[in-house]
């Protein structure tokens, strides 16, 4: 039997980046907690996916193809929330992609694109469920951040890491502005958790998983699902004192320093 603290029962929360990986899994654990979904995703046959799956578990569920760094699409998917559901509670700001490249020869338009796609987009998505949750009183934001904004990833990840700083001081400072007026923000920091780039990666350049994984202490990548955890607890009132936090997801990733090893590292001699 499931704590009460936990259900979402009667809540409608909207997902970003719900066609596959965490923000699939994110919205499937909230519709498992009792939640009616919102799904998004540039890809519709996807999320289209995820909400026939939802729907088998009792839930209402609708997919809008929306693609989060353009401004105007996110203002229509929100006037489709209020026509359809009338309300949010929960939002989880997943979807954004980075770019790669030296931070000696990327183009600055390129470094822009990538605010655009996790800082302006993610910051869009917070202000239209913020105004909604305001007025109601009561709503919980997940924001998600990386590991990768809280200190450096390097091999060219410089627009991606500085994005998801922003993302972490946005959900700072929008939890303390929205906090007295019952609305909560806070950011999931994952580490490298599995999905299919990562695995068409890992099966060109088998090497990659190893130096991902001696950075990790607990000896492996994280799995997509592993996300329902954190999330449901971020969203129900499980968490009702919590904001303004940045939890990482990242297997004892950030706690270690960079010099060290464990017990198992693939660095430690014994
Ligand atoms: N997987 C990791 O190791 C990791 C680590 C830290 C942070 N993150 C972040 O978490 C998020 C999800 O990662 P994942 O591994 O689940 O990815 P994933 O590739 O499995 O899923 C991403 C989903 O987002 C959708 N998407 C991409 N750009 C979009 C856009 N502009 N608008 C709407 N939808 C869009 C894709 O179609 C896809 O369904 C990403 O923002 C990523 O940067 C991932």
């Amino acid at each position: 039997m499931s704590h009460p603290l936990f259900s979402l029962e009667g809540r409608v929360a909207v997902v970003s980046g719900a066609a596959s990986g965490m923000g699939r899994q994110m919205a499937i654990g909230f519709a498992e907690a009792g939640a009616d979904l919102l799904l998004l995703d540039i890809n519709l046959p996807g999320a289209e996916a995820t909400a026939s799956d939802i729907e088998r578990l009792g839930r209402k569920a609708i997919a809008k193809q929306t693609d989060v760094s353009d401004l105007e699409q996110i203002r229509e998917t929100f006037k489709l929330l209020d026509q359809e559901f009338g309300r949010i509670d929960v939002i989880g700001n997943v979807a954004g992609e980075g770019e790669t490249g030296a931070p000696e020869e990327m183009p600055v338009e390129q470094v822009q694109q990538v605010f655009q796609n996790l800082v302006f987009g993610r910051f869009a998505m917070c202000q239209e469920a913020g105004r909604r949750m305001l007025k109601q009183g009561k709503g919980s934001i997940i924001n998600f951040g990386s590991i990768g904004g809280w200190n450096s990833l390097g091999r060219g990840h410089m627009p991606y890491g500085m994005s998801m700083a922003a993302v972490i001081q946005m959900t700072r400072e929008l939890s303390t502005e929205w906090a007295a007026r019952g609305v909560r923000v806070n950011c999931i920091l994952p580490a490298q958790v599995w999905n299919d780039g990562l695995r068409a990666r890992v099966k060109t350049t088998p090497e990659v998983q190893d130096t991902f994984v001696g950075g990790i202490p607990m000896n492996r990548l994280g799995e997509p699902e592993e996300i329902k955890g954190p999330a449901i607890f971020l969203a129900s009132d499980a968490s009702s004192f919590v904001t303004g936090m940045a939890l990482p997801m990242d297997g004892g990733n950030l706690a270690m320093n960079a010099g060290g090893t464990y017990l198992g590292s693939p660095r430690a001699s014994g």
